[in-house]
């Protein structure tokens, strides 16, 4: 397995251009089943996730290759509605191939998915929506068996989602565009990856009402075209990159992006007493002293992001005083505290809460990634530390973050991978 060794402390400061959205890209790879001719999707970063999709795809028969940051696939031809176990446990975002396997084909078979440890994770709001459209569905061995009911077509409806779920929204726009009839959404997720898909969709020929909304009215087609579209920013990559420069007094300019995507996080920035500035494609943070502790509750979009939670802790971690952070999306996100109280963070865990008394300076030691994002904390952390630290299992890095090394260096990050 992998390391990292990083030698501190650095100051964060460069520019670093930031990659299309891992979030965004893997639904966008999914839709690429529907059209029965060529998608060509531009901007998608290369990723172990992003690898892991088009893997998925090409296995069903799809002719889909990747050339530099862009992913040509046709669908014309589809061998078989088939997701193993093999691919789909590294990753749970594969269960988005079943939305457009069932909505095209009215039949899939998909493995049960794994991916990042924060939570049990289920996709029951996915099966009971295909349900609602008629789908019949078995879980059997592992694996979700699911066809349409008699036509081999999904039938509109009218479904309220129990909670908001990012993946769920974006599966089941995926299958009720080709379904018979309008499909009602209610409580649908808003997040802009979500946002993209069905800007993509509608670029295909699908019929989609609110979109960006939590009430999408979708109103079936009998087929979708190819389209040449590009993936939006990753706003966590963003957002990652830019904390940096909160831990060290640093000063980074990301390109390629837009603080569109990220305000909730940006606004948390300048509580935390850095100065923003952004343009057209660019966001620049720089930071003078230590970070001002702050409340941070994670919530759906567009509240603050999850995704960006373990990141912001870091920065909490060097705050001078004490921040609250709440977790209300996954029960089981808080693994990098104790890798971070390892370094010399003081952090205390109560149920959902993590109390986060600022220290003056974080220690290097050797640390383990515990999840995709949580894992930048930590590298983060090791390269505002004096002295060595190695990060262990940073194949969680590898499956989210683009060039990750390349770019740590132009910020000035001493850093160097440790095969294993
Ligand atoms: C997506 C993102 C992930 C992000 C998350 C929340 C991708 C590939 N991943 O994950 O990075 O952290 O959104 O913004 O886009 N839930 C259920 N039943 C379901 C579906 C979800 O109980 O059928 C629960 C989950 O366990 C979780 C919450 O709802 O507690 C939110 O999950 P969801 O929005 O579905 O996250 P993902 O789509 O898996």
């Amino acid at each position: 397995m992998d390391k990292f060794k990083i030698i501190g402390k650095s100051r964060i400061a460069g520019e670093v251009a930031v990659s299309g959205s891992k979030n965004a890209s893997l639904p966008l790879l999914a839709a690429m089943l529907l059209p029965s001719d060529e998608t060509i999707l531009h901007n998608v970063p290369t990723l172990k996730d992003t690898d892991t999709l088009i893997k998925l795809i090409a296995g069903m028969g799809v002719n889909i290759k990747k050339e530099g940051n862009t992913v040509i696939a046709d669908a014309r031809h589809v061998a078989n509605y088939y997701a193993p176990y093999e691919l789909v446990r590294t990753m749970r975002a594969s269960i988005l191939v079943l939305g457009a396997l069932l909505g095209r084909f009215g039949e899939a078979e998909v493995s049960l998915p794994g991916g990042c440890s924060i939570g049990s994770r289920p996709v029951d709001q996915h099966l009971k929506a295909f349900e609602a459209m008629g789908a019949v569905i078995n879980v059997e061995n592992g694996y979700v068996k699911a066809h349409a009911p008699a036509g081999g077509r999904l039938i509109g409806c009218d479904f309220t989602f129990d909670m908001v779920t990012v993946g769920g929204t974006e599966n089941v726009i995926m299958a009720a565009s080709l379904a018979k009839g309008t499909t009602r959404l209610e409580n649908c997720a808003c997040e802009p990856e979500v946002v993209d898909l069905a800007n993509m969709l509608v670029a295909m020929g699908a019929k989609i009402d609110g979109i960006g909304t939590p009430t999408m009215i979708i109103e079936g087609v009998e087929s979708l075209h190819g389209c040449e579209y590009s993936v939006i920013a990753d706003r966590i990559e963003t957002g990652s990159y830019l904390a940096g420069a909160l831990m060290s007094e640093g000063d980074v300019l990301t390109t390629n992006t837009s603080a569109e995507l990220l305000h909730p996080v940006l606004k948390k920035f300048e509580a935390m007493g850095a100065t923003i500035t952004t343009g057209d494609n660019w966001i620049r943070a720089v930071m003078k002293g230590r970070p001002k502790a702050v409340d941070i509750r994670t919530q759906v979009h567009p509240g603050f992001p999850t995704d960006m939670q373990a990141q912001l802790m870091a920065v909490c971690c060097l705050a001078d005083g004490t921040s609250t952070i709440i977790e209300n999306i996954f029960e089981n996100r808080f693994m990098h505290v104790p890798e971070l109280n390892r370094m010399g963070a003081n952090i205390r865990i109560d149920g959902h809460t993590a109390i986060v008394t600022g220290v003056e300076k974080f220690s290097p030691a050797p640390v383990m990634a515990t999840d995709l994002r949580a894992s930048m904390s930590l590298v983060m952390a090791a390269a505002c530390a004096e002295g060595e630290s190695i990060i262990d299992r940073i194949y969680h890095i590898d499956r989210g973050y683009d060039n990750v090394e390349q770019k740590l260096k132009a910020l000035g990050v001493n850093i160097e991978r440790i095969q294993g």
